[in-house]
């Protein structure tokens, strides 16, 4: 039997299987409001199999975006919106998260600053001044109201609220007097760990963590020994909360590249940070393959693993994989971002199922 496929309990709820929907961004909403299309997509995958998806990167406030169209859960109407898709998929049987979003650093070339921990621009970063103060408070108990299982704290290399790195994160306020390298960490590590604690309090046990210590995106990226001091002691730190679960995402040969420079750090995160967890669930995602999955919870070395990229193409992965399907379909990445006026369906909800 396959240990991919057996039931988990994540804080208080049980997922049917071990294999989730990593968050994707495919910036489809209508004006930030979550609308049809979002619904009949979710709702695909969570009849294909996956076990517990997390939604896309979800706006607390308008500003500190990329994505125009990204959805939010800062008024009434996106919570309308998102009850539909939660509805939904709870009707097909899976489970759902939300993923609160902010843009982690200030930007270049911005009218006005993104409220954000860093002080920091980062190279590459385009998260946009709009209007809108932030608010994971409000937009955890906003969360609950839309009837989302449970909420994930994003992964640093697209969000605000783990400003854990020297990169991104150097004094809280750009005209603050300088610090010394301890006294950032205190903030840097207390800012992270009051974000999760402030989350525990509106959603109990049902909150997640995503972290990529060995990422570069959005300019990310430290020492070997300066991350796995960060990593180790946050993680250390973020083990006594009990979270329902924590998503490793590891180094990707696919490593972004600023001025010549690659800022990722390549070590094995489940193996470095693994000792730290000892209360906590641990996913992990990156490149994981069908193989890999089952070998990974059949051993122990994981409870579960997230998938990101061939869900896009494949939105009945799960029903694939426990069918021993081949992956077939062709994936086109020009659609992976929805562009505004084209037809959203393309490239979002008309992927075919297989055969079975
Ligand atoms: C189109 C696209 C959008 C993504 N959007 C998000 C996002 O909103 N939040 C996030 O944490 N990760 C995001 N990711 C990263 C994925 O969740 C996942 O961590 C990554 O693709 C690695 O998993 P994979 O190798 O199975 O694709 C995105 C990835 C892709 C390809």
């Amino acid at each position: 039997m396959s240990a991919l496929f057996t039931p988990l309990k994540l804080g208080n709820v049980t997922i049917s299987n071990r294999l989730g929907m990593s968050a994707l961004t495919r910036n489809c909403s209508s004006n930030t409001v979550p609308n049809e299309i979002m619904k009949q997509y979710y709702e695909q995958h969570a009849l294909g199999g996956a076990g517990l998806i997390v939604t896309e990167g979800t706006l607390i406030t308008r500003q500190g975006t990329e994505w125009q169209d990204a959805p939010g859960i800062w008024n009434k109407e996106q919570i309308e919106g998102w009850k539909r898709i939660t509805d939904s998929v709870h009707a097909a049987g899976s489970k759902i998260y939300s993923q609160l979003w902010h843009g982690r650093t200030q930007n270049f070339n911005q009218p006005k600053p993104v409220y954000g921990p860093s002080a920091i621009v980062a190279r590459g970063g385009k998260f946009h001044f709009l209007d809108g103060t932030p608010g994971y408070v409000t937009a955890a108990i906003n969360v609950k109201e839309a009837r989302f299982d449970g909420v994930e704290h994003g992964d640093p290399q697209f969000m605000a609220p783990t400003p854990t790195l020297s990169t991104s994160s150097s004094t809280p306020h750009p005209t603050s007097a300088p610090m010394n390298g301890e006294e950032v960490w205190k903030i840097v590590h207390a800012f992270a760990l009051d974000a999760l604690k402030a989350l525990i309090e509106v959603y109990g046990p049902d909150v997640a963590l995503k972290l990529s210590p060995a990422g570069g995106y959005n300019d990310m990226g430290m020492s070997l020994q300066e991350t796995i001091d960060t990593f180790g002691y946050l993680l250390h730190e973020v083990n006594k909360l009990r979270l329902s679960y924590i998503a490793l995402v590891c180094y990707s040969a696919i490593d972004p590249e600023f001025e010549d420079e690659k800022p990722a750090t390549p070590h094995d995160v489940v193996e470095t940070y693994s000792q730290f967890l000892p209360n906590t669930h641990i996913f992990i995602n990156e490149g994981v393959s069908p193989d890999e999955a089952e070998e990974i919870v059949s051993t122990g070395k994981a409870a579960g693993i997230f998938i990101g990229t061939n869900w896009i193409a494949h939105p009945d992965l799960g029903k694939c994989i426990q069918a021993g399907k081949e992956f077939n379909n062709i994936q086109d990445d020009t659609t992976f971002y929805v562009i505004a006026g084209s037809n959203p369906a393309i490239g979002y909800t008309d992927y075919k199922e297989a055969v079975y």
